[in-house]
């Protein structure tokens, strides 16, 4: 069984997070994975509309700690960065359904995607922080933007998780539902954009982000260069091997 699944039907691309053992977490495997189907989605007439979801308990942890650790991201042709430069651009409509934890980029993907639905088991989190990394994604860019930054900052700074009433309430999330419903629902609305015309939509898109795609994809590589470098210093080796020897982090020398 893949750790990414991909089913196109009826114009759906339907993008599954299928690695539910490690809690969704992601691999550059799996990061290649995505960032292909979104590829092969940007010309294909068979694909209108992509759904990413992960499973009604978790969306995802975020990166895999291990693979991360083992292969840091290597530059902007990296897996992780074609990923992120793929939702970025992206020009068809992007929906994404997320349920359980949505941890690091679990999140900040979500801040990509023209429509979210969450289960209301879901919970957002940025612990970037807590890793003694820094924003990625454009997130530090983005959430600012969405949430204002006093919001921002108890998201960014303090890495508070957020439950799914929250996100609802600020705009990050369209709608909240059980969480065995939210898939389905994702799909139902995928279905609705299917069935419209795909150069109204993609235009539509192309106007709403206009202001700011160039400014996105400069802070995805200005936090990239900084996530890289504080990958490898003492604070976020402290916090990983914490997460491996399963205890608590000791920040106090770094
Ligand atoms: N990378 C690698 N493995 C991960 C992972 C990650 N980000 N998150 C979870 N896993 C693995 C665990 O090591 C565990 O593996 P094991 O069964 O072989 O021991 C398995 O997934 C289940 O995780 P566990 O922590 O027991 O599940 P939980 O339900 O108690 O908690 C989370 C779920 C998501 C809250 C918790 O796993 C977590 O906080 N993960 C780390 C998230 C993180 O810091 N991500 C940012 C990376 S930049």
């Amino acid at each position: 069984m893949s750790d990414i699944l991909v089913h196109t039907e009826a114009g759906i691309r339907t993008v599954t997070l299928n690695r539910v053992d490690k809690k969704n977490s992601i691999t550059s495997a799996m990061y290649g994975a995505m960032a292909d189907a979104l590829a092969s989605a940007v010309d294909d007439a068979a694909v209108r509309v992509v759904l990413l979801q992960g499973h009604e308990t978790v969306f995802s942890a975020g990166n895999d700690i291990g693979d991360f650790l083992n292969k840091p991201p290597a530059g902007l042709d990296s897996p992780v960065f074609r990923f992120l430069k793929g939702i970025a651009t992206f020009p068809k409509p992007l929906l994404a359904a997320v349920c359980g934890p949505a941890v690091g980029v679990g999140t900040t993907l979500l801040f990509h995607c023209d429509l979210v639905y969450a289960g209301d088991n879901a919970a957002f989190s940025m612990p970037f922080v807590n890793l003694g990394l820094c924003p990625e994604a454009a997130s530090s860019l983005l959430v600012p933007q969405m949430l204002g930054y006093h919001r921002a900052a108890e998201a960014l700074l303090l890495g508070e998780p957020f439950m799914a009433e929250a996100a609802l309430e600020v705009g990050l999330v369209n709608r909240v539902l059980p969480p065995t419903e939210a898939n389905d629902y994702a799909q139902s609305v995928a279905k609705k954009l299917a069935a419209k015309p795909l150069s109204s939509l993609v235009e539509t898109k192309r106007l709403m982000k206009k202001g700011q795609g160039e400014l996105v994809l400069k802070t995805i590589a200005e936090e990239g260069e900084s996530f890289g470098r504080m990958l490898r210093e003492p604070a976020a080796k402290e916090a990983f091997g914490a997460f491996m020897e399963r205890r608590k982090p000791d920040f106090s020398k770094v």
